[in-house]
């Protein structure tokens, strides 16, 4: 198993190029089962998530090329059920289920089961199906959906925490080829949905209101294959912003969109790191002392979930108290007790981190959790005096492409090492 050696300390410097979104492209894999034509898309990060995602449309029959970040599908003749490991493997292969069932009538998959930051259920996929007519089968650990014939509906999919992303995703996939007219209300707003939707118009889908907490779907006889280039991964961009101001260094980031990271980019200035445009690229540096700041993870265009850990390596180092609040994810703080093996003082109340910023980190043996806990090691260790090893970063390849080769670049001490006797 490998595992990253940081040698911290080193104020990263100079430019990054911003990959493929990895959340706009899972849907958009699984959105080309939706036609028998091929389809071509462009600036697809090579991950694990989506060299997984491939071998789940391969087992459903379609066939994939990877070549460059380019990746052509062609889902010609496909099946309705796909390997029971495979998909419980990957939460996010869950968005098969809208296009098997808006394509073959039915769809027959393993329920994705919890992950180490939430329960993660799909009762809301599993509504929006049912208003469009769909029987849904829970046995054996599938889920079963079939139906005769898919008919327009309004279904309201918010829940719990607000909308869901990859639930709405589903709903705007399953209508495209039903009867009539659908409207999502309380619909996620997220830029990925936006993308899936700018896909599913080249395939000659009709929507309206991607974005917005009302989308319309009116339902075509079919849709043929097409044409896209997935939008930059604005978690990655975020992830960068961070460790640009948390080195205490400068970095222009190239291929971001400033315009999905706004409450981002808010948090960053309020917490002394500057983020300007300048032409087509973002750059950050600290443009004062670093300073406490409260943070709460809201759906979009709040402060995203997926950048509440990396933000929290920051503001452990930012003199004074911040409070950070996870709304949208029952148990996302797993990064806390390894961030306090850096030298962070932070306590766990209920839904917040209250965070005494400020003491200065040392490098030490931290383990990664999930996804984005590492990448929040990660820039706690650049960070910190000496050496910090982060062992299990198959969580941080799952999401982001060459990040040790991308921070190099930026001038980083880190080491991609294989663990002794593991
Ligand atoms: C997407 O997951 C992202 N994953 C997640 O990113 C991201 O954290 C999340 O959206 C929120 O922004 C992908 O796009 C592949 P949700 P998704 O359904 O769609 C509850 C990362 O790090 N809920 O919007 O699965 C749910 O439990 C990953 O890249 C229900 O109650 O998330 C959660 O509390 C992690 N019932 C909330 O809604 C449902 O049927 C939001 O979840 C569905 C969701």
């Amino acid at each position: 198993m490998e595992s990253f050696l940081i040698k911290g300390g080193v104020p990263l410097h100079g430019e990054v190029a911003i990959s493929g979104s990895k959340n706009a492209a899972l849907p958009i894999m699984a959105a080309t089962l939706l036609t028998d034509e091929p389809c071509i898309l462009r600036r697809v990060p090579d991950l694990s998530d989506t060299r997984f995602m491939v071998k789940i449309l391969e087992s459903l029959g379609a066939t994939a090329r990877f070549e460059g970040g380019t990746l052509t599908i062609h889902a010609r003749k496909i099946k309705g059920y796909a390997d029971y490991d495979l998909v419980r493997k990957m939460r996010g292969s869950i968005c098969i289920a809208g296009p098997l069932l808006a394509r073959l009538k039915r769809a027959r998959i393993s329920l994705p089961g919890g992950c180490i930051i939430g329960a993660r259920p799909i009762n809301l996929h599993l509504k929006g199906f049912a208003a469009l007519g769909a029987k849904i089968k829970i046995e054996g650990g599938y889920v079963e959906a079939s139906v005769r014939k898919l008919t327009g509906n309004s279904v309201f999919l918010g829940g719990r925490a607000g909308p869901t992303v990859l639930g709405t995703a589903n709903v705007m996939m399953a209508a495209t080829l039903g009867e009539g007219v659908t409207v999502i209300e309380s619909a996620a707003c997220e830029p990925e949905v936006v993308d899936l939707a700018n896909f599913l118009r080249a395939m000659g889908a009709n929507i309206a209101g991607a974005g917005s907490p009302t989308i319309t779907i009116t339902g075509v006889a079919k849709l043929h294959g097409a044409e896209h280039e997935v939008i930059p991964d604005r978690i990655e961009a975020a992830t960068f912003l961070i460790a640009a101001g948390a080195t205490d260094g400068e970095v222009t980031l190239k291929g971001a969109r400033g315009d999905h990271l706004r409450a981002v980019i808010d948090k960053l200035s309020e917490a002394g790191v500057a983020v300007e445009r300048r032409g087509a690229n973002l750059v950050a540096r600290r443009k004062s002392r670093l300073k406490p700041a409260d943070v709460t993870t809201m759906p979009y265009a709040g402060f995203p979930t997926d950048v509440q850990a990396q933000m929290m390596s920051l503001l452990a180092l930012a003199p004074g108290i911040s409070i950070i609040t996870e709304r949208i994810f029952e148990s996302r703080f797993m990064h806390v007790s390894e961030l306090a093996r850096l030298g962070a003082d932070i306590e766990i109340e209920g839904p917040s981190a209250i965070v005494k910023g400020g003491r200065p980190l040392s490098g030490a043996p931290v383990m990664a959790s999930d996804l984005r806990a590492s990448a929040a090691l990660v820039i706690a260790a650049l960070a910190a005096k000496g050496s910090t090893q982060v062992t299990r970063i198959y969580h941080l390849d799952r999401g982001y492409e060459g990040m040790d080769l991308k921070l190099r670049k930026l001038g980083a001490r880190i080491e991609r090492t294989e663990e002794q006797g593991a």
